[in-house]
């Protein structure tokens, strides 16, 4: 299946699946003055309506990405458990110089999206913590100011100064970091601690503020420094025990995003949080029983559901 003519501009960006951050990042762009297309399953244009930070509102079309065209620039803000999938589904469709951002929650090897990619094509991460949900199909609200951290994973020299401006525009503002994974435990040791026990629970992050799951929350939290210490990430239990503390006031009234993929049915991200810690913590001969145990019931009641 050989695209491919001319390839997109700069500033076209493509855009994996219709989640909330994706469809987030689509609007913001095209507000910005960019093309954002999407890459769906069935190929629709999208009419969105975009709530922003000020309750604003905008009607906007987001048009599907054309199979004829290479893709110079593609944004994945997909499940964990979805971005390798993607990714080799889009190899064909990229240009030979194409920039690819990828966005999720936990951590997934990233040496065999490596391997998949071509000399000059470069990878990057986006670690975010902007709050957007769907209160319908195709309606976003981007309902809390977050950060953004951004690293490139490779060394090819693709226009950098064109794709950080373009993150910023998307989901910024982007704090650009030469390594990402000091960001990327801080942000698991949080989805550790909030995930599970509010899918669990079927809870609001508020709840978890109750000193009935402090010991978990901080047995969770400690687990995490223990391997990411091991590992070389120093992280230090009790200030990450209280910026977890602080995320569960920062979004007391959200729903987690396993809350919510666990009462729609779907698969969860756990494997990617507390299965990470488990495998990496098998490797390294640690403990993690809490981990574990987290793991083993959303599996279970993931299973039966
Ligand atoms: O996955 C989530 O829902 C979010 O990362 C967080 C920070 C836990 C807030 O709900």
């Amino acid at each position: 299946m050989a695209p491919i003519s001319s390839p997109q501009s700069a500033l076209s960006w493509c855009i994996v699946g219709r989640g909330a951050i994706g469809l987030l990042a689509g609007a913001r762009l095209q507000q910005a003055g960019y093309t954002a297309t999407l890459w769906l399953k069935q190929p629709d244009a999208i009419p969105l309506q975009f709530t922003d930070l000020t309750q604003q509102y905008q009607q906007q079309i987001l048009l599907p990405q054309p199979k004829d065209q290479a893709i110079a620039r593609l944004l994945v803000p997909v499940k964990a458990y979805d971005v390798l999938n993607a990714v080799a589904q889009l190899l064909p469709y990229l240009s030979p110089n194409a920039q690819l951002v990828i966005s999720h929650n936990g951590m997934i090897p990233i040496a065999p999206l490596l391997a998949r990619l071509r000399p000059a094509q470069g990878l990057w991460f986006l670690s975010t913590s902007q709050a957007a949900y769907k209160p319908a199909a195709d309606h976003v609200v981007h309902s809390g100011e977050g950060l953004s951290y951004l690293a490139k994973l490779t060394a090819s020299d693709g226009n950098d100064s064109q794709v950080i401006a373009a993150m910023n525009a998307a989901l910024g503002p982007v704090t650009v970091v030469p390594d990402i994974y000091p960001m990327l435990w801080q942000k698991l040791a949080i989805n550790v601690a909030i995930n599970p026990l509010t899918a669990l629970e079927n809870c609001q992050n508020g709840q978890l503020a109750h000193p009935r799951y402090q010991s978990q929350i901080s047995a969770l939290t400690t687990e995490v420094c223990l391997v990411a210490n091991a590992l070389g990430y120093p992280m230090e239990p009790t200030a990450t025990v209280q910026r977890v503390y602080q995320v569960i006031t920062a979004t007391s009234g959200n729903f987690s995003s396993m809350q919510q993929d666990m009462q729609a049915g779907r698969q969860t991200e756990i494997a990617a949080i507390c299965g990470y810690i488990c495998q990496q913590a098998a490797q390294l001969q640690l403990s993690v029983p809490v981990n574990q145990q987290m793991l083993d019931r959303v599996l279970a009641k993931t299973a039966t559901s």
